[in-house]
């Protein structure tokens, strides 16, 4: 695996990785991880796919300050290039890009990116300037690295419906790939900041999966209301703070009355100073009802080693 920062060299690399591979035939040249670090299963998931399917696997790695809203999220947020840069290794990662703010960012830059309308719910009234931050620097990494395809996790599910529409509407000459959430075997949904649970935050914390777990067999027993399947969710009990659940279009993030189209029900909540999200995707393709609840591990993740 060679490790770069800056994006010119990201870009050599990959290609030399590209002409030593051997070839114009086969899958997709390079393939995009983009992520903040603190690698669980979740990324590798997303790696192994990317090897799956790309000829050269590229992932960034960069803990992006500009969609942080609360500067002590940022600092807080687990950061350990040694432990990433060996599990991208042995995970099949060729190129790791981990740039500097300043190759990231020039003071001097003036352009933004507004994802707009999808960027207005959930997510989006909380955390001012989050979806921007977002936008803007995963904008940098597509345009920048070269890739046919990126790999982005549903377990960020209006993060996921941002990126699609805003590569669509902007025209990107790539592919985005949604890729199932990870959970560990009790249902919690994997997520870097896990870690900065006590072990009561963390029992306390299983209400959102186990929510959404009951929601999933009420859609599956015919229910259909937003209300009636966020009403489940939350019944899974009061030691998270709820912050929202809601039932929105994979398309564009709006929020439904109904589950009638492809849709994903996400909730966010916070357990002590550690604010959580998960979801389900719902699938009605075909006239069936098909859940999402993600994978879930046998063994507790690397978050736990
Ligand atoms: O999902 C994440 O880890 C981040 O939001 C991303 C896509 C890497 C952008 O910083």
């Amino acid at each position: 695996m060679r490790v770069v920062s800056t994006f010119s060299e990201a870009r050599s690399a990959a290609t030399e990785v590209y002409h030593r591979s051997g070839g114009e035939e086969g899958p997709a040249a390079i393939g995009l991880v983009p992520t903040m670090g603190f690698l669980h299963e979740g990324h590798l998931s997303l790696i192994s796919q990317a090897r799956r399917e790309c000829r050269v696997v590229t992932m960034s790695l960069y803990v992006n300050p500009r969609q942080f809203n609360v500067s002590s999220d940022f600092d807080r947020y687990p950061r350990s290039f040694e432990r990433d840069s060996q599990l991208a290794a042995q995970a099949g990662v060729d190129v790791l890009f981990a740039p500097s703010t300043s190759e990231m960012y020039e003071p001097s830059e003036s352009t933004s990116i507004q994802p707009g309308r999808v960027a207005r719910t959930m997510e989006g009234p909380g955390r001012p300037g989050h979806f921007e931050g977002v936008a803007l620097v995963v904008t940098k990494l597509l345009a920048g690295l070269g890739a046919q395809k990126a790999y982005f996790g549903r377990k960020d599910a209006q993060q996921l419906t941002m990126i699609r529409r805003m590569a669509r509407d902007l025209r990107f000459p790539i592919e985005i790939v949604g890729c199932p959430t990870i959970r560990e075997s009790d249902g919690l949904a994997l997520s870097s900041r896990n870690v900065l649970m006590s072990a009561q935050e963390r029992e306390a914390a299983l209400e959102i999966s186990r929510g959404l777990w009951a929601a999933a067999l009420a859609a599956e027993g015919g229910e259909r209301s937003a209300e009636g399947l966020c009403r489940e969710v939350t019944a899974s009990g009061d030691r998270v703070a709820w912050e929202y659940v809601e039932l929105a279009d994979q398309d564009d993030a709006s929020l439904l009355d109904t589950l009638d189209r492809p849709s994903f029900l996400a909730a966010a909540a916070s357990v002590g100073k550690v604010r959580l999200i998960d979801n389900l995707f719902f699938d009605t393709r075909g006239g069936h009802l098909a859940v999402d609840r993600g994978i879930v591990l046998e063994s507790p993740s690397l978050l736990y080693r």
